[in-house]
């Protein structure tokens, strides 16, 4: 394999072959990227586990703790004013970030709880033997348990859109899948394992024909490429903070004010309320109805900062990036014999599964962790995906903006090693 950078000789990847941004001056600003891991530079590619984060965002959230730390919505004093002005701009750059209106957003955990959220306060309310929710064969477990959950308490059924082979769905026959009894359905925008982008337009499409509620799961494509609800047309859009560059502990549920209106809340407490006597309560407007306590105030205002971040790079051109970049690495990793690669190479975003012939992926990944390369080994929290595939592990490389083609040669070189190290031939 041809490698444009000699791991040996230590050099710190910061530059760049095929690039659309500066990267090297995007790296400047996460601190994490500057970091030697037993005098080798990080060279991180999980980020479809988590996002690194860049300064403003670290800077945001210190800026919280440090100047205007009080809660949000109860208080009469300057900085509790301050604190709620701040998070709920945040909510307003969501909002304008996937071309929505403030009411539509719900702050979350992330998505498992933005996922948790519909499937307890619309799925326990509206579902019953005889109806059906439709997911599909390519889901993360975020997107399976809720459903088989809230399928157990309400008696409905539980169905799956198949998963072929070559990484993408079987929509062969959707008449099979979508039909009158399919109530809800919900799916992946693209591929935590495999990468694969779905043609959700289509999907969501076979939902409206039938009159069921479309889930959007989007924790792999809000922080890659542009999303506008409207256009989309799906009825809930879930995704998480940590993925996009923000803080951990903060997602977001969007769903159409008429339906968020609609819906009981999800859980009880403070801060939903407007009145509650011994007997019962009456709820706030929304969004608020749906953030019980005290929520996750500073994790919000670091996403809103992480967003102005992302809007100033553009999502168009962080689209054409992720583009490039994985598509440098799909020919790194071909040009080597013993490593096969699952999913579809045409629709695909930045994530690539693969596996070495003879190497277990946790062992390929402890070799890359020698390297200080990170990549994530194992099921990747789709074990249906997996089964799908015929294998119980891969190895996943993922990328982001400040990624560049010189990690990607890393990655190959080391790779080449640990077939050199490993393999039994
Ligand atoms: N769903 C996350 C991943 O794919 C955690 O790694």
């Amino acid at each position: 394999m041809e490698s444009g950078h000699d791991v040996r000789r230590g050099e710190a990847p910061t530059g760049n072959v095929v690039s659309l941004l500066d990267v090297r001056d995007i790296r400047s600003h996460f601190p994490i990227l500057s970091q030697r891991i037993r005098n080798k530079p990080l060279v991180y590619l999980d980020n479809a586990a988590t996002s690194q984060k860049p300064r403003q965002v670290i800077e945001k959230v210190t800026e919280f703790y440090s100047e205007y730390n009080a809660n949000v919505h109860r208080t009469i004093y300057h900085i509790g004013e301050k604190a709620t002005y701040e998070y709920e701009e945040a909510r307003k750059k969501v909002a304008r970030f996937i071309h929505a209106t403030h009411r539509s957003i719900v702050f979350t955990r992330g998505t498992t709880e933005a996922i948790n959220l519909v499937a307890y306060a619309w799925g326990r309310h509206h579902l019953g033997p005889g109806d059906e929710i439709l997911i599909t064969e390519m889901e993360h477990h975020s997107n399976i348990i809720p459903w088989q959950l809230v399928a157990k308490d309400t008696g409905a059924s539980l169905r799956y859109i198949p998963l072929k082979k070559d990484g993408m769905l079987d929509l062969t026959a959707p008449e099979k899948y979508v039909t009158k009894k399919t109530k809800i359905m919900a799916f992946i925008y693209q591929s935590n394992a495999l990468g694969t982008i779905n043609p959700v337009k289509q999907l969501i499409q076979y939902g409206k024909d039938v009159g069921a509620l479309v889930l959007l799961d989007g924790a792999q494509s809000v922080p890659h490429f542009p999303t506008d609800v409207e256009e989309l047309g799906c009825d809930f859009l879930a995704f998480s903070g940590h993925k996009m560059m923000g803080p951990s502990g903060i997602g977001v549920l969007y769903a159409s004010p008429d339906l968020l209106e609609s819906m009981d809340p999800f859980m009880g407490g403070g801060e939903m309320i407007t009145t509650v006597s011994m007997e019962r309560a009456t709820w706030k407007e929304i969004p608020w109805k749906f953030e019980a306590g005290t929520p996750n105030i500073a994790q919000a205002i670091g996403l809103g900062a992480a967003i102005d971040v992302l809007n100033e790079i553009g999502m168009d051109t962080i689209q054409k990036q992720d583009q490039l970049l994985t598509r440098y690495a799909l020919e790194v990793l071909k040009s080597i014999p013993e490593v096969t690669i699952y999913g579809d190479s045409l629709h695909r975003g930045p994530v690539i599964s693969f596996n070495v012939n003879g190497i277990h992926p946790h062992d390929l990944a402890q070799i890359l962790d020698r390297d200080a390369i990170a990549v994530r080994a194992g099921h990747h929290c789709a074990q249906p995906t997996m089964n799908r595939l015929g294998v119980t592990a891969t190895t996943r490389a993922s990328f982001y903006l400040y990624n560049n083609t010189e990690e990607i040669d890393l990655l190959g070189d080391a790779i080449l090693r640990a077939i050199d190290f490993l393999s039994p031939n």
